[in-house]
């Protein structure tokens, strides 16, 4: 796996943060006759997979979106089938996640999954606070719109109090109350399954990530999969709005002279 990964990696620059939207479960579980659940328990071998992959790879965060707001319109046996899926699945990795130095966290509305889960969760997230070697976010209940809301009212609460005024929520304090605010943005998105579109992940921090979608279903991504992404995204080239010759905005101080030029 380590040599399928490191051409790509060697190529370019690595993504400091992935984060995937891992779609296709269904779809894996129905061309092969099986149930849908079938689908699901692939899809967790799959992540398994992919944090080992991207490990070698050298991405430092990697976040997953596992259950989105939207899910829980789901039929009733596949939400609690998933909410059962997680529970054990981070029973049985937490260890291995642990010993690997991986801080793992969830991000999400928490508060309608059960008890059990969400014990389960504040303890998996305390274990590995002090770990560094890579960190995994597991988004649950998670939805973009959901996230810049509870920023926005937690600034609004800030101001409230008097702590903050209306006047300081720049674009970095405003980005720093997101669920994922104290870490770099994601560098690559990827979503499988054959959608185009971002389904209300990280609408905030998506803003400037380069954005990779491919047909595979899910429990078929695999590290050759990864290395195919990652070389997609070694070729990139990342301007962040600006022009290509920017290496030269940076020899004045006269920013009216710099917007003009790029007017
Ligand atoms: C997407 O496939 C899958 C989900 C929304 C379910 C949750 C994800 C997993 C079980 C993967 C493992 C994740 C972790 C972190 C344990 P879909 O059901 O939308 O598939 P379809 O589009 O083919 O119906």
């Amino acid at each position: 796996m380590r040599d399928m990964v490191e051409p790509a990696a060697s190529g370019g620059e690595v993504p400091a943060h992935l984060a995937v939207i891992m779609d296709g479960n269904g779809r894996w579980a129905n061309a092969r006759s099986l149930p849908r659940q079938a689908g699901h328990r692939a899809g967790v071998k799959a992540a398994r997979n992919l944090v080992e992959a991207c490990g070698d790879a050298g991405v430092r965060t990697l976040t997953l979106f596992a259950f989105s707001s939207e899910n829980w319109d789901r039929p009733r046996h596949e939400v609690a089938f998933l909410i059962e899926l997680f529970g054990r699945a981070l029973e049985r990795e937490l260890k291995r996640l642990h010993d690997n130095g991986i801080r793992l966290r969830f991000v999400g509305d928490l508060d309608r999954f059960p008890d059990g889960l969400r014990h389960r969760i504040s303890e998996a997230e305390r274990l590995t606070a002090e770990n560094d070697r890579m960190r995994l976010n597991i988004a649950v209940g998670y939805g973009g719109r959901w996230d810049i809301l509870q920023a926005a009212r937690r600034l609004a609460a800030s101001v409230e109090t008097g702590e903050l005024s209306a006047a300081d929520i720049d674009s970095e304090c405003f980005a720093g109350a997101l669920s994922l605010g104290d870490m770099p943005e994601p560098d690559l998105f990827i979503r499988t399954g054959g959608e185009r579109r971002i389904s209300n992940f990280l609408l905030w921090n998506l803003a400037y990530t380069e954005l990779y979608f491919c047909d595979t279903l899910w429990p078929d991504f695999d590290a050759t999969e990864l290395a195919t992404a990652l070389r997609w995204y070694a070729g990139r080239d990342r301007r962040f709005g600006r022009a290509e010759d920017d290496e030269s905005v940076g020899a004045t101080d006269d920013v009216d002279q710099v917007a003009g030029r790029h007017a």
